[in-house]
């Protein structure tokens, strides 16, 4: 019997709904639409999902900004069926993590229409308000989003705070009653069965008491400017230095995690329930049992390559970081970053190495998100225009790319692409018929869907074909479950010179599996301890499973996976 926690175990997969399926031919995605997919879900192999946001909101910032906490987007459907989802899931033993934002509500959220009305509104300091200084904003701050992180009200003569868009006001979190009416939410899902939150932008719920001045002078766009325009990795690193700089009282603020263990102590209210950060601060994890369950390990994220040496420098710093109990987490991307398949590929080996990437994220220790659409090999769509932008972002970028760097409209495009969210967010393919099979041909999806979904990269092309990306997903997927130290061993580097190869061992007591990645575009050799003689192959992109390897050392072929089992030891 596995002692390990279901969520520790678990293979997640984030479902993005306004992009997953479109149930009601409107061209949004929908409740109707997961529903029809959730025997697909349990084909591939996952065991939870973690939906973005699906409350009520003018989406603005696509469900970020939410306008009831009880209530579901009418665009999405209605709340039978938003429980017939989750039951339909649990019936097959697939959990649901819902997307919780606690930073911020939507401006039209009922709270903070209360509290702009008037300076005596009892929910008036249930949100941040300040009067002005000089004419102006109370501080120098600035919203991650782009301009000033204050917004004027002119029915009361003050002005408001948010770290995200204006539309996206912060709740005021030293407010007591503001962490009641949070708690309820979360208590009020957790009533209704849901089996845990990911929680939006924890390091943004506080901010600096008495708000002082960042006082860097320096300015968002001119980090945004120095950014796109840095010619090296130090020039890069710079510019996040003066972003970190710049935001250092508006993040990361030590009361956070007095609030993490409250929290806990809410979700500790019901049996087997997880709290997933959308941070990658070990400080989250707490004492490893007293904040959050999971916290992502971004930083895996942060290169154009996955190597051999980036791979093992990141686990070593993750893992010695972490409280010893808490149990890490990993992903590859998601609906803010850009798609692994693209972000990581070298132009020429881009499906070998996103073969690679795959049984990297399936194989380290910790546990696994996927974003929907990854697993047939969906690329960034960046033949967007800028009449198809949805993100608040991308308009942002292309504005600055015009006016601050001086690009004529086709670079601020291409540029303003990038920088912005659209990209990754087009609908999932799911066959090779108009609109993907996403929504009906004569109807327009709110996002245009990437062409190549005519090209093999789509779900009902894949299903047929064994050697697809998506029956490498299913296959790597069952092995991972059929494999205990897979999913619950200690982690241990091997042949750690290797630039070549990433070696590793994961063990329990009654299993050693070896994974072996060639994470190069040639043949190479890996070199092992003596005692690790008896390998039984158990996977591999290029040989027959089920041999057996003696000799100590694999010479691999150009980006191999293969994973092997001790016989006996
Ligand atoms: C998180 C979400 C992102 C959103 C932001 C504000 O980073 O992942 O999509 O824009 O929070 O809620
Ligand atoms: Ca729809």
């Amino acid at each position: 019997m596995s002692r390990k926690k279901w969520w520790q175990t678990a293979v997640f997969y984030q479902i993005y709904p306004r992009s997953f399926a479109d149930g009601n031919a409107d061209g949004i995605g929908d409740f109707e639409g997961m529903l029809e997919k959730v025997d697909y879900l349990k084909w591939l192999g996952v065991d939870a999902v973690w939906l973005s946001p699906h409350f009520a909101s003018p989406q603005v910032d696509w469900g970020y900004d939410v306008s009831d906490y009880y209530q579901i987007a009418p665009e999405y459907g209605t709340m039978d069926q938003f429980l017939q989802f989750m039951e339909e899931l649990h019936r097959r033993d697939i959990r649901l993590v819902l997307d919780l934002v606690l930073n911020h509500t939507s401006d039209q959220h009922p709270w903070f229409l209360e509290s702009r009305s008037g300076l005596d509104n009892p929910k008036r300091d249930w949100y941040i308000w300040k009067p002005p200084r000089n004419d102006g904003p109370p501080n120098d701050w600035f919203s991650t989003f782009g301009g000033s992180a204050w917004t004027f009200d002119p029915q009361t003569g003050e002005y408001y705070y948010h770290f995200f868009f204006p539309q996206q006001p912060d709740l005021n979190w030293r407010n007591p009653e503001v962490k009641q009416a949070m708690f309820d939410v979360a208590r009020y899902w957790l009533n209704l069965g849901v089996d845990g939150f990911r929680l939006d932008a924890v390091g943004t719920i506080f901010e600096r008491d008495g708000h002082p001045d960042h006082a860097t002078g320096d300015h968002l766009d001119a980090i945004y400017r120095d950014s796109r325009l840095a010619k090296t990795k130090a020039e890069q690193r710079k510019a996040n230095r003066r972003w970190q700089r710049m935001f250092r009282h508006q993040v990361d603020m030590p009361e956070v995690h007095d609030l993490m263990r409250e929290l806990r102590q809410v979700v500790n209210e019901y049996p087997e329930k997880v709290l997933i950060g959308e941070t990658e601060d070990v400080r989250f994890y707490g004492d490893g049992e007293d904040e959050l369950h999971l916290n992502f390990n971004f930083p895996l994220m942060r290169t154009d390559r996955l190597t051999p040496r980036w791979v093992r420098l990141n686990q070593r710093e993750r893992l010695s970081q972490m409280p010893p109990d808490a149990w890490p987490c990993n992903t590859l991307n998601n609906h803010d970053a850009g798609r692994m398949m693209s972000q990581f590929g070298d132009g020429k080996h881009d499906l070998q190495i996103a073969q690679v990437n795959l049984a990297l994220l399936l194989t380290l220790k910790g546990t696994p998100f996927l974003y929907n659409g990854e697993e047939i090999g969906m690329v960034n769509h960046l033949g967007l225009k800028v009449e198809d932008f949805r993100d608040p972002l991308s308009l942002h970028a292309y504005r600055l790319e015009v006016e601050l760097l001086g690009c004529s409209p086709q670079e601020a495009e291409r540029f303003a692409i990038e920088y912005g969210r659209d990209k990754c967010r087009t609908p999932v393919q799911w066959a090779n018929q108009p609109n993907a099979g996403f929504c009906p041909a004569d109807v327009k999806p709110w996002l245009p869907v990437h062409p190549n979904y005519a090209e093999g990269i789509n779900v009902r092309d894949q299903q047929e074909d064994p050697g697809s990306m998506l029956n490498y997903y299913r296959r790597l997927l069952h092995l991972r479950k059929n494999t205990p130290a897979l999913m619950e061993g200690d982690y241990q580097p091997l042949d750690e010179n290797n630039r070549h190869v990433f070696t590793f061992l994961r063990r329990t007591k009654n299993q050693i599996c070896l994974v072996a990645l060639n994470m190069k575009a040639r043949p190479a050799k890996t070199v092992f301890p003596y005692w690790l003689k008896n390998l039984r192959c158990v996977f591999s992109t290029h040989r027959k499973e089920g041999q057996l390897e003696r000799a100590g050392f694999l010479t691999l072929q150009p980006f191999e996976v293969w994973i092997g089992v001790v016989e006996s030891f």
